[in-house]
C-alpha cells in the first residue's frame, strides 16, 4: 500500500497525486476576474495502475480526475481538449449552470469532436460536495470522471482535515475477472437478508476507492482527536454502496452538498451519483482502521485505510475485512433535515407529475420515445416516483436542487434521490428558476442508456 501522495491540509486534499496545477486556488475573497486562465482537461486514453496490474482505460490524466476545487461565487472556467478517438462532453453533477453548460450531447450543446475543445463557463454559485463526469454513452463508466469541491466563502464547520472519498465499480482494461488487482475480497452479503437493496445487476470485477483497488488502498490520515471530513461520492454506473468506517461513527453534515442537521450513524448508503459529507471524530488511540464500501445487493467490498498518525504500516486490516459497522444504524431519508429548505411558496405545487419506475421505463416510456415533463419559469413543480420494479433506481435531475417530501416537512436538499424497489415511492418538489432542456434520469448508467430518461423542459 501507498499513501497519499499530498499534504493533507484542510484545504489541500487531493484524490491521489492528482491536481497540480489544476485545482483553482481560491483568491483573496473577490470572484476571479473573467480573464482567469482556464483549467483544463484532456479527455484522453491512460492506462491506471490497479495494484501493478496495469489497465487501459480512459480519463482526465488520472483516475478520479483532478479535483477541481474553487470558491461559491466564482467562476468555473474549465476547457475540454478532446484526445479521444469520439466525441465527449463535460457534465457538472450537482451544479445548476445554465443551460448550454450542462454538458448533455444534443440537448444543450454539440458534442466535442475527437480533437475539438470547449470552454466551459459559469458562477459556481452554490457551495457543496460535487462531481464531473463525461456525459456521452457510457464514457463515465470508464474513468472519465473526478471531484469538484465548491467552499463556502465561510466555513461553518469545525474539522481538522478533509478528503474526498470517491467509489467507483471498475471493469474498465480488466480481462480475467478471477486475477484483477483487488484480491478475491467476497465478503458475506448483509447479515438481514430483508435488507438486501440492489441498484444494477452487472458483474464489476474490482471496486475502487479513489482509483485504488483494495490491494492498494488509499491512505486517509489523522491525529488522535481530530475531526476529518469525508466527502463521500458515488460515480460508479452499477453499484449502490453502503459505507462505514470500522471504529468510529459517522456524523452526517451534508447529502449531494446542501448541508443538513447533523445526525450520527454507523452507515450511509449512496446510491449512483449521491454524495454524503460526514465528520468522523478520531477517538480511538491509534491504529489503522477499514474505510469500507460494500456493494449493495451483491459481494464485493472496496476499501481505503484510516490511519491514525505513526501507527504502523502492519497494523493494517486485511482487504476483505468487513466492518461491524456495515450492519448498524444507517441513515434515512426521513431522518435528514435541510439546514436550508428551499423557499418553496406555501399551498400546493403548480405542476405535479406522477411517475412510474418499471424495469429501464418510465411511465412506459424508453427516451428518446418519451414524453417530455413541460414546466414554465416560476412554478413550484412536484415530481413522485413510484417504483414497482426489483432495483432501486438513483434519480438524478439536472440543474436544479429538489426537496425531498418527508414525514419532516422540511426534508433533505437534493439532486439524486434513490427510490426503493418493490413498491417504494419518493416525491420531490424543485422550483423551476433555471429555463432550458434539463435531464432527468436514472443514473445507473446501464438504466440511462436504456432509456430511463426523461427531459423536463421550460415552456412559456
Ligand atoms: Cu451525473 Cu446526467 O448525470
Ligand atoms: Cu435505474
Amino acid at each position: 500500500m501507498s499513501d497519499l501522495r499530498t499534504p493533507l491540509t484542510r484545504r489541500g486534499f487531493l484524490a491521489g497525486s492528482a491536481a497540480v496545477g489544476l485545482a483553482l486556488v481560491p483568491g483573496c475573497g473577490g470572484p476571479a476576474p473573467a480573464t482567469a486562465p482556464a483549467l483544463r482537461l484532456r479527455p484522453a486514453a491512460m492506462t491506471l495502475d490497479l495494484a501493478g496490474t496495469p489497465a487501459r482505460t480512459w480519463g482526465y490524466g488520472t483516475v478520479p480526475g483532478p479535483e477541481i476545487r474553487l470558491r461559491a461565487g466564482e467562476m468555473l472556467r474549465v476547457r475540454v481538449d478532446n484526445a479521444l478517438p469520439e466525441d465527449t462532453t463535460v457534465h457538472w453533477h450537482g451544479l445548476a449552470p445554465p443551460n448550454a453548460m450542462d454538458g448533455v450531447p444534443g440537448i444543450t450543446q454539440r458534442p466535442v469532436r475527437p480533437g475539438g475543445e470547449f470552454l466551459y463557463e459559469f458562477p459556481a454559485a452554490v457551495p457543496g460536495s460535487f462531481m464531473y463526469h463525461a456525459h456521452v454513452g457510457m464514457q463515465l463508466d470508464r474513468g472519465l470522471y473526478g471531484p469538484l469541491v465548491v467552499e463556502p466563502r465561510d466555513e461553518p464547520l469545525a474539522y481538522d482535515r478533509e478528503y474526498v472519498v470517491m467509489l467507483d465499480d471498475w471493469a474498465d482494461g480488466v480481462e480475467d475477472h478471477t486475477s484483477h488487482g483487488g484480491g478475491r475480497a467476497a465478503p458475506p452479503l448483509p447479515a438481514d437478508p430483508r435488507d438486501v437493496v440492489s441498484f444494477g445487476g452487472r458483474t464489476y470485477p474490482v471496486l475502487l476507492v479513489n482509483g485504488r483497488p483494495p490491494l492498494d488502498p488509499a491512505v486517509v490520515e489523522g491525529r488522535p482527536g481530530d475531526r476529518l471530513r469525508l466527502r463521500v461520492m458515488n460515480v460508479a454506473a452499477d453499484t449502490g454502496f453502503r459505507f462505514a468506517v470500522a471504529g468510529h461513527r459517522l456524523t452526517v453534515t451534508h447529502t449531494d452538498g446542501m448541508p443538513v442537521e447533523p445526525v450520527t450513524v454507523d452507515t450511509v448508503r449512496l446510491g449512483m451519483g449521491e454524495r454524503y459529507d460526514v465528520l468522523v471524530h478520531l477517538d480511538r488511540r491509534g491504529g489503522a482502521w477499514q474505510i469500507a464500501a460494500q456493494a449493495e445487493g451483491r459481494p464485493g467490498l472496496g476499501r481505503a485505510l484510516l490511519r491514525y498518525t505513526g501507527s504502523p504500516v502492519s497494523a493494517a486490516p486485511s482487504p476483505d475485512q468487513r466492518p461491524a459497522e456495515l450492519d448498524g444504524r444507517l441513515v434515512g431519508y426521513d431522518e435528514l433535515l435541510a439546514v436550508e429548505p428551499l423557499s418553496l411558496p406555501a399551498g400546493t405545487p403548480d405542476r405535479a407529475f406522477d411517475l412510474t419506475l418499471d424495469g429501464t421505463e418510465i411511465s412506459g416510456q424508453s427516451y428518446p420515445d418519451a414524453d417530455p415533463l413541460p414546466v414554465v419559469e416560476g412554478e413550484r413543480v412536484r415530481l413522485t416516483m413510484r417504483n414497482t420494479g426489483a432495483k432501486w433506481h438513483p434519480m438524478h435531475l439536472h440543474g436544479h436542487h429538489f426537496q425531498v417530501l418527508t414525514t419532516s416537512g422540511r426534508g433533505p436538499v437534493k439532486d439524486t434521490v434513490a427510490v426503493p424497489a418493490h413498491g417504494g415511492e419518493v416525491t420531490f418538489d424543485f422550483l423551476a428558476t433555471n429555463p432550458g432542456r434539463w435531464l432527468f434520469h436514472c443514473h445507473n448508467h446501464h438504466h440511462m442508456e436504456d432509456g430511463m430518461v426523461r427531459l423536463v423542459e421550460y415552456r412559456h
